[in-house]
């Protein structure tokens, strides 16, 4: 049954791959792991936010919009998208950024900001470290109204009810490929922040009455904020698509043992994953988001969490134009 009667634009061309990482397994000595490419699907350099948009943007063209507003860090990967989406779909596009620490930001900071600047944002504001990134976005959408525009907001990271479907279309594609494979997907293993990957996986796969579990690792906050965050955005997604079922907080699992100091700050179990899956299989993983994920993969393998027979897919939610700002710490390691 299709829960999703929500309109889409489409931004891939068919189903993102899933890949078996024999060597990764075989040198973790663990499961059968797997790999699901998000970081292959369409729009510039790919990655997760391309799914979220695809019923974003679809919703702003409904509404008559113009121009999207989006918010986030410096590098962010999610306003890299929202911008290319904006590009593809003939609109325009500002971005809110929020410095790094207050007085930080780098004009020619190269990845995802010269990404910005590359594909012609309308618009950069650069705020404060703490400043109030939702508020900017209404500020400057009132200003486009004065003259006569209209802008579409989109919280961070896309990370509303209506992006998240593109999460609970993508668990109905994993449980299609998982049905062509022959392979029950025993646990699948994502990065977390603004949650709507996570909820969107567990709305969706409840969805199919799968049995698979979602493990969140967290890219920042404690377990339990992050936690409560997924659950709620579970919560109001599956209301908003009239899903029914039981939705206990226990369906959320959430790790945060491998955060580190904090948001983007490099830790050293990071830096072993991005290399232990480059030089196994030669895939690139972040330094923010997936070589974080991997990290926590690594640990809970190492900590004994899954048997021997699991399979388990990693899904990799993209984010690779970062790896090149963190040279330094790459090349520090050889
Ligand atoms: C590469 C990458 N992976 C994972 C995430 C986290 O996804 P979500 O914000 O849906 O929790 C993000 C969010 O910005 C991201 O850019």
């Amino acid at each position: 049954m299709n829960h999703i009667r929500y309109e889409r634009r489409r931004y891939t061309n068919g189903q993102t791959p899933i890949e078996e990482l024999k060597r990764l397994s075989e040198a973790l000595g663990g499961p059968a792991i797997y790999i699901k490419r998000d970081d292959l699907l369409g729009l510039a350099a790919g990655g997760n936010k391309t799914r979220k948009l695809e019923y974003l943007v679809a919703d702003a063209l409904k509404q008559g919009a113009d121009t999207l507003i989006t918010c986030g860090a410096v590098q962010s990967n999610h306003c890299r998208l929202t911008l290319a989406a904006a590009v593809r779909e003939g609109l325009r596009c500002q971005l809110v950024l929020s410095e790094p620490e207050t007085g930080g930001y780098n004009p020619q900071a190269s990845g995802n900001h010269l990404l910005f600047h590359l594909m012609g944002a309308e618009k950069l504001q650069i705020i404060p470290a703490d400043g109030d990134m939702p508020a900017e976005m209404e500020k400057l959408a009132a200003a486009l109204e004065k003259e006569g525009r209209k802008a579409y907001p989109i919280p961070v990271g896309g990370s509303s009810e209506v992006g998240t479907l593109g999460y609970m279309a993508c668990a109905e594609e994993i449980e299609q490929q998982a049905w062509e494979m022959g392979i029950p997907f025993d646990y699948v293993v994502t990065a977390t922040g603004s949650a709507g990957t996570q909820a969107g996986l567990l709305a969706g796969f409840a969805a199919r009455q799968s049995s698979a579990s979602v493990i969140g690792i967290n890219v920042s906050r404690d377990r339990e904020t992050q936690e409560k965050k997924v659950h709620e955005l579970l919560l109001s997604t599956a209301e908003l698509v009239g899903l029914k079922g039981e939705w206990p907080a226990s369906l959320v699992r959430c790790e945060d043992e491998y955060v580190g100091p904090g948001y983007a700050i490099p830790t050293p179990e990071m830096v072993e994953a991005v290399k232990l899956l480059a030089q196994t299989e030669g895939i690139l993983l972040d330094p923010v988001y997936t070589g974080k994920a991997m990290a926590g993969l690594i640990g809970l393998i190492r900590k004994g969490a899954f048997r021997k027979e699991d399979r388990v897919l990693f899904l990799h939610t993209g984010g690779a134009p970062a790896l090149y700002t963190y040279a330094d710490v790459f090349l520090a390691e050889r």
